[in-house]
């Protein structure tokens, strides 16, 4: 290109901007990639789905949002680090998975026991304790936007467990937290740390016996193809942190990012008006398949598992931060016996 092409370029370039037109470089959508490692039709599926939806819709295009699910893109522990590098733009993962990469503080909302309903998580997802655990991730280029909750986790096994000696011997799946290993081991069961992609398969050839997760995810990955019983012992809870490199975010143009925080904001309603609903269907589900029997337990079988896992959350205050577990106890008003 001579200078004179350069110069006519360039005019009419400085013409196209007073008249308010966007060169055709900048015109280009800005691409985000959005991966995440459940089903399309799981509750956080649908949410993914809703933030493209609505991001596309309140940006007038100036943003294409790709959703890759069922972990096409990354595995769990690569999504993160993938992230980090800006080799994908926002995930989903569940809070359990942050640990692994350092923040710790994270593995306080895997405590047994620690949430007693929807209500109960909501004062911990609006509380400055959770806002300074996302100010945490800042320092490794993660920004954290919303915290969803998928509610609480049954136990799904190839082999019945209702009293906490049944545990005994039990390969259990688990995600990367210690506070997951230990509460497993509190059982007297094995802990198996895997891949959420690698899950069907390891029931199915017997590498694992069973996992914790919320009914949907049971549902939507089939897994009660592979597992006889489901013991409803609502023993933990699944936090879902969505999340953006944070240097991509902050970098977004000034007419872009407030359109897309208001998508994230109402896409977090959705998803929180959802998640319950989606896992009580998916029990009703489960059990008219005559697959997998669903077994509620008794208030004393519930206790017995309680009161086998209660140390954990003092044996975690090295790893978690005893400051983290106190500040939690007290926005969710935590009683060991409740
Ligand atoms: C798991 O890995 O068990 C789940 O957290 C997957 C998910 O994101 O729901």
């Amino acid at each position: 290109m001579n200078r004179r092409e350069i110069l006519k370029g360039s005019t009419a370039l400085a013409a196209a901007a007073a008249a308010g037109i966007r060169p055709a470089s900048a015109q280009a959508p800005i691409v985000i990639k959005f991966s995440h490692v459940v089903a399309t039709d799981a509750p956080k599926g649908k949410a993914c789905e809703k933030f493209k939806e609505l991001a596309e819709k309140y940006t007038g295009g100036k943003v294409k949002v790709e959703v890759y699910a069922n972990s096409s893109l990354y595995k769990d522990k690569e999504e993160l680090e993938a992230l980090q590098l800006g080799a994908v733009q926002l995930l989903a993962p569940s809070t359990a998975k942050f640990g692994p990469l350092g923040f710790t503080e994270f593995e306080a909302l895997d405590l047994p026991f620690i949430f007693h309903d929807e209500a109960n998580f909501k004062k911990f997802s609006s509380s400055d304790l959770a806002k300074r655990m996302f100010a945490k991730l800042e320092t490794k280029s993660v920004k954290g936007l919303a915290y969803w909750d998928n509610g609480f986790h049954v136990m799904g096994c190839n082999r019945q467990i209702r009293n906490v000696k049944d545990f005994q011997g039990l390969k259990l799946r688990i995600q990367g937290s210690k506070v997951l290993d230990a509460t497993t081991r509190a059982w007297g069961a094995i802990p198996q740390v895997m891949a959420f992609s690698e899950v069907y398969h390891a029931l199915q050839t017997g590498v694992v016996d069973g996992l914790e997760n919320v009914p949907s995810n049971f549902w939507t990955q089939k897994f009660f193809e592979v597992i006889k019983y489901i013991a409803v012992s609502y023993h933990g809870h699944l936090s879902y942190a969505v999340v953006a490199n944070k240097k991509f975010w902050e970098d977004l143009p000034a007419d872009v990012r407030p359109n897309l925080e208001k998508a994230m904001t109402e896409s977090t309603d959705y998803f929180n008006s959802i998640a319950k609903k989606e896992n009580d269907e998916a029990l009703e589900d489960i059990k008219k398949t005559g697959k997998t029997q669903v077994y509620f337990l008794t208030p004393e079988e519930r206790k017995s598992w309680v009161q086998a896992v209660l140390p954990v959350h003092k044996e975690m205050e090295k790893r978690v931060g005893k400051e983290t577990i106190d500040a939690l106890y007290k926005v969710v008003d935590f009683k060991p016996d409740a």
